[in-house]
């Protein structure tokens, strides 16, 4: 779709995407407005997949038996690509602040807000709405703060003061998580436990803290849509509200229905990203997932998502099927490329719905 043709009865799209773009005060600032009906740049074709009442996605138990924690890391990623961690060493209080520190950035007065508004790439603090706003064919009803938190952190200035305090010490936390998965990952892919964190999968870490303001209209768009994630693996914190619904196959029925990931208490949810499909040669699975819009009155709900990846400063490492994945029965799928083309490639096409990685299978 163009973003640049006129619609029907000469509505503008692309003066609308500006219009708001321009506000600096994104989906929060219409919510203030109280607009009771959403703006149809926010408007979505209607999803004809079922939610799914059976599918589960499993929780881990983090202080199991190491032999038992594998299989189940194991059986989860080649399948779902999604499961919760529960006793994974992230202190409960650590994760209460970044939460409530993510809602006093959201809530406060645009005066706190509107400086970090933009789109530069350049920034590692960068508050907007929509990343992909002048990309995708439909908006999402949620606003973002975005941090680069590794390799090369900010300085503390550059981060608002609502989350000065907190948002690189929850990075640290979560990293040490996500080097620990990555070492069960790599014990359930057969390798040595530390090949996948030597690669550098865990280098770099994006910090992406969500807010999804109560949506009037809740039905006619997302809070994000359907996409797979551009990382090696995601540790994702949500708070008390669902929304999250994760892609997959409805049993006996060999058609692909929604599943809830529903809020536990104390739990992180992880799933696979897309170049860890890539390097596992398909064999883990980076799953297709959404937030439906926020059908709440009054609450906003409220997820950080810790992307984890490749130091993109490393401009030449190339990443492509790890060889022991490739055998003469499971040829490589993909071609090898760098995380910055993987990206760029990613961040251009927006969420159009059509998996990335698709552009790299070999032919
Ligand atoms: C994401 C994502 C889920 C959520 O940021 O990639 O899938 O619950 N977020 O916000
Ligand atoms: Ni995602």
């Amino acid at each position: 779709m163009s973003t640049t043709t006129k619609g029907t009865a000469g509505y503008d799209r692309r003066r609308e995407l500006q219009a708001f773009d321009d506000t600096k005060a994104g989906v929060k600032g219409l919510v203030d407005a109280s607009v009771t009906t959403i703006p149809p740049i926010f408007h979505h074709p209607p999803d004809s997949l079922a939610t799914s009442s059976t599918a589960t996605i499993p929780v881990i138990d983090l202080s199991g038996r190491r032999s038992e924690v594998v299989g189940e890391v194991r059986a989860a990623t080649e399948t779902v690509g999604f499961f919760q961690v529960v006793n994974h060493g992230v202190p409960a209080d650590l994760l209460a602040e970044m939460l409530a520190s993510v809602r006093r950035f959201h809530e406060s007065p645009a005066e706190a807000k509107t400086p970090h508004y933009t789109r530069d790439l350049a920034r590692k603090v960068r508050f907007n709405s929509n990343f992909d706003l002048f990309q995708s064919p439909a908006a999402n009803w949620r606003d973002t703060l975005f941090c680069q938190a590794l390799p090369d952190p900010p300085e503390p200035e550059e981060l608002p003061a609502a989350v000065r305090g907190v948002l690189l010490e929850y990075g640290d936390a979560v990293r040490q998580l996500a080097v620990r998965v990555l070492e069960l990952v790599s014990e359930a892919m057969g390798l040595a436990p530390d090949r996948l964190e030597k690669m550098g999968c865990a280098d770099g870490l994006s910090v992406v803290s969500n807010y999804y303001p109560p949506c009037p209209q809740p039905h006619l768009t997302l809070g994000t849509s359907r996409h797979s994630d551009p990382a090696f693996l995601t540790v994702l914190l949500q708070d008390d509200m669902a929304g999250l619904q994760v892609l997959v196959d409805d049993d006996g029925e060999k058609r692909a229905v929604w599943a809830d990931v529903p809020p536990v208490p104390g739990a992180l949810v992880i799933n696979v990203g897309d170049l860890l499909q890539l390097v596992s040669n398909g064999r883990l699975k980076s799953v297709e997932h959404r937030v439906v819009a926020n059908r709440s009155r009054d609450r906003a709900r409220i997820s950080v998502a810790a992307f984890f990846n490749a130091d993109l400063r490393q401009t030449t490492a190339v990443y492509g099927p790890i060889e022991e994945q490739v055998t003469s029965s499971a040829p490589p799928l993909y071609r090898s490329i760098t995380v910055e083309e993987f990206l760029s490639h990613y961040d251009g096409k927006g969420l159009d719905g059509r998996p990335a990685l698709d552009h790299f299978l070999l032919p």
